[in-house]
Order: C-alpha cells, then sequence, then structure tokens
C-alpha cells in the first residue's frame, strides 16, 4: 500500500500530537486538519504551510483521504466518526469511543459492514510501561492479585460539557482491563461538583473484577500534584507503576505479609512480614503516541484487528456508562454485562 493519507480532526490540545505523530511517520501523509476555530488552523498550518487547513472536516471528503483521526470533544466523537465511516475512511478517535453504548455499537457495525478500521486512542495501551506490567501480572510473579489501586490527580484541565469520570477515567478503565485481561463485573461512584456546577470534579470508583479481585480508581482535577499511579498488590509480589517517574516508571516489591497460624493468647497474634528487594524493570520505552500512530498505520495496511479496536472502546464505555449511572445514584453498585470471547492479548502478545 501506498503512504496512509490522514486528517485530522480538532487541533486543540492534543490534536496537534497526532499531527505530529503521523507526520513523522513514514507511512503516512497529513493532508489536511480541521478545527473551527481559525486561530487553531493557523498555527497548524505555520507549523505545516503544506497541509491544507479548514474549519469544516466534511471538506475532507473531496480530498480522497483514506483514514480521519477525531480529536474534538468527546460529545461530537459518534456523529464525526459516523460521518466518516460512512464516507469509506478508516477511523482513530480519541478516547472515549463515545459517550454511551449504543453509539459504540452503531460506529462498530458501520465500520465492520464496510470493512474499515476502527480504533480507539486508548494511549496507555501503547505505553510499554504498561504492556510489561500487564507481562508481569499474566507471567504470575505476582501471584494471586488481590487488588490494584489506581490514582489520577492534578489541579485541572477542567473540561467543559463532560466531568471527571468521562475525561481521565477511560485511561484508568482501559489500562486496568488490559493489564487484568477481564473485564469488571460490576461498578459504583462516588463524585463531587466544587467548581462547576454540576460536573463532578473528583470521583471514586470501586470496581470488582473475577477471581475476588477489587480496584479502585481515584480521579480528580482538584488535587495540589500531579500523580499518576497504580498499585497492584499480590499475593507474593506488590507492584507500583509511576507514570511521572522519567526512566523507573515501575517497581516490583518483594514484599508481603502471612497471617499467624491458630493462637490462644493476643502475645501469640504476630503476622509474618516479609521485606525483599525491590527491582525495576529495565522498560524500552517509545512515545507511547508514536505506537498507537503505528499500530493505526499497520491494522489499516494488513486488515487486523487493532489492540483498542471499537469493542475494547466499547467495553470501556460500557463501565463509564455504569459508573455514571452510580455516580447519579449515590454510588449504588451496577452490574456490567461483557462477551465471553474476548481477549486482550490477540494483538500485543
Ligand atoms: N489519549 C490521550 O492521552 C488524550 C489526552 C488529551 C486529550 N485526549 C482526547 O482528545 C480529544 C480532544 O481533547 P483536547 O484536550 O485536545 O480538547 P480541546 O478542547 O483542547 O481541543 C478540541 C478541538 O476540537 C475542535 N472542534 C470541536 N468541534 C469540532 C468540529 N466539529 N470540527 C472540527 N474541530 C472541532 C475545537 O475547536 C478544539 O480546538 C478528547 O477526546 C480528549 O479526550 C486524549
Amino acid at each position: 500500500m501506498d503512504r496512509i493519507n490522514v486528517g485530522v480532526i480538532g487541533c486543540g490540545y492534543w490534536g496537534p500530537n497526532l499531527i505530529r505523530n503521523f507526520v513523522e511517520v513514514p507511512s503516512s501523509k497529513v493532508v489536511a486538519a480541521a478545527d473551527l476555530r481559525e486561530e487553531r488552523l493557523a498555527h497548524i498550518k505555520a507549523c505545516y504551510p503544506q497541509m491544507t487547513v479548514t474549519s469544516d472536516y466534511r471538506d475532507f471528503f473531496a480530498m480522497q483521504l483514506d483514514a480521519a483521526v477525531v480529536a474534538t470533544p468527546p460529545p461530537s466523537h459518534f456523529s464525526i466518526a459516523k460521518d466518516c465511516l460512512q464516507h469509506n475512511m478508516h477511523v482513530l478517535v480519541e478516547k472515549p469511543l463515545t459517550l454511551c453504548t449504543r453509539d459504540a455499537e452503531e460506529l462498530i457495525e458501520i465500520a465492520k459492514a464496510r470493512g474499515l478500521t476502527l480504533m480507539v486512542g486508548h494511549t496507555f495501551e501503547y505505553n510499554q510501561a504498561v504492556q510489561v506490567l500487564r507481562k508481569i501480572i499474566a507471567g504470575g510473579e505476582l501471584g494471586q492479585i488481590y487488588y490494584v489501586d489506581a490514582v489520577r490527580a492534578n489541579l485541572g484541565l477542567f473540561q467543559r460539557d463532560l466531568n471527571v469520570l468521562w475525561d481521565l477515567a477511560p485511561h484508568d478503565i482501559s489500562i486496568l482491563l488490559c493489564i487484568l485481561g477481564r473485564d469488571p463485573i460490576s461498578v459504583s461512584a462516588w463524585g463531587a461538583a466544587h467548581i462547576l456546577k454540576g460536573t463532578q470534579d473528583i470521583a471514586y470508583l470501586q470496581l470488582t473484577f473475577p477471581d475476588d479481585i477489587l480496584a479502585h480508581v481515584h480521579i480528580s482535577w482538584l488535587d495540589p500534584c500531579k500523580v499518576r499511579r497504580i498499585t497492584v498488590v499480590g499475593s507474593r509480589k506488590m507492584a507500583v507503576y509511576d507514570d511521572v517517574e522519567p526512566l523507573e516508571k515501575i517497581r516490583i516489591y518483594d514484599k508481603g505479609v502471612q497471617a499467624p497460624p491458630y493462637t490462644d493468647t493476643f502475645g501469640d497474634f504476630q503476622c509474618s512480614y516479609r521485606y525483599g528487594d525491590v527491582v525495576i524493570p529495565h522498560i524500552h520505552f517509545v512515545e507511547p503516541l508514536r505506537l498507537e500512530c503505528q499500530h493505526f498505520l499497520e491494522c489499516i495496511a494488513s486488515g487486523q484487528e487493532p489492540q483498542s479496536c471499537g469493542r475494547v472502546g466499547l467495553r470501556v464505555v460500557k463501565v463509564l456508562e455504569m459508573a455514571e449511572r452510580s455516580l447519579r445514584n449515590g454510588g449504588m453498585q451496577e452490574s456490567i454485562f461483557v462477551e465471553e470471547d474476548y481477549t486482550h492479548e490477540r494483538v500485543l502478545a
């Protein structure tokens, strides 16, 4: 296949990162960029004078483009992605794929019927630290997984028409699905809106997975410190993945606790604690967005299903939808129905 001609829709904060990566990958050519804001188009034109810029992405349909990348705010993902698929373009949609499962299912159906690639920008699935953590868990080094604790907090960035759940939790949910290789059975969520009326800026999610694995996710736009940390505690070892760390992103702690044998007296009650070595695995780190863009192009060329395909996007949306329902119902536990035939390890072994 010749170079894949790409058009990027949405050139705000994230879109230019996608443009840069597709420009730098030899197998693609970014032909055009669209944004409603003239100043963003002027910025893109100044950086890439050869690129066509337009305020109406539908101009792409007359340009013989192969693929569209949708980096607009999530409320417009569905309508723009659908329009592009219906004009026979392969589509990469930023996270979350859509704001409801029905819309995600419709995109999947259209892409399938037309033989097009539909992929969602779950960037952390292309983060080598996440893949190393997934392999550590799958290889049994941590033993039986007890629980996972995830924190994604910072001051901002507040979004319009979107709460913190739909903005930040897609990252942690996609990471959890990827590293645990399975979907949650249920979710409960609590949150509060402090700055913008009706828009939750902090939320706490509790997810239950098969085999009694518990996961807790804390997401916040209202925190003094930038935290991007996932702790996985198993029966043999514990691992901490800190995405803010520039180099040593994962630490595996050979630590654990064993319950005491039966004792009659309080004096004899002694848990035994193990304090062993801390191992920092070497991670060959490549910009995750670069790998994501390359993977999208490879999938278009080969016809293989992407790691973060439409169905994976749908699964994340399903969890978010149930979490949103729980958030509105004061933290009620909501069940999550998942298909059985799914495994996350198909593509990136
Ligand atoms: N994968 C990641 O790590 C990551 C990081 C940040 C943002 N994102 C995602 O990227 C998307 C964009 O986020 P952002 O922070 O760049 O938002 P943003 O508000 O900074 O930029 C969005 C841009 O889209 C433009 N836009 C809106 N409607 C449009 C339309 N119909 N046609 C053309 N342009 C339109 C806006 O003018 C704006 O410039 C979101 O889906 C977000 O979740 C992903």
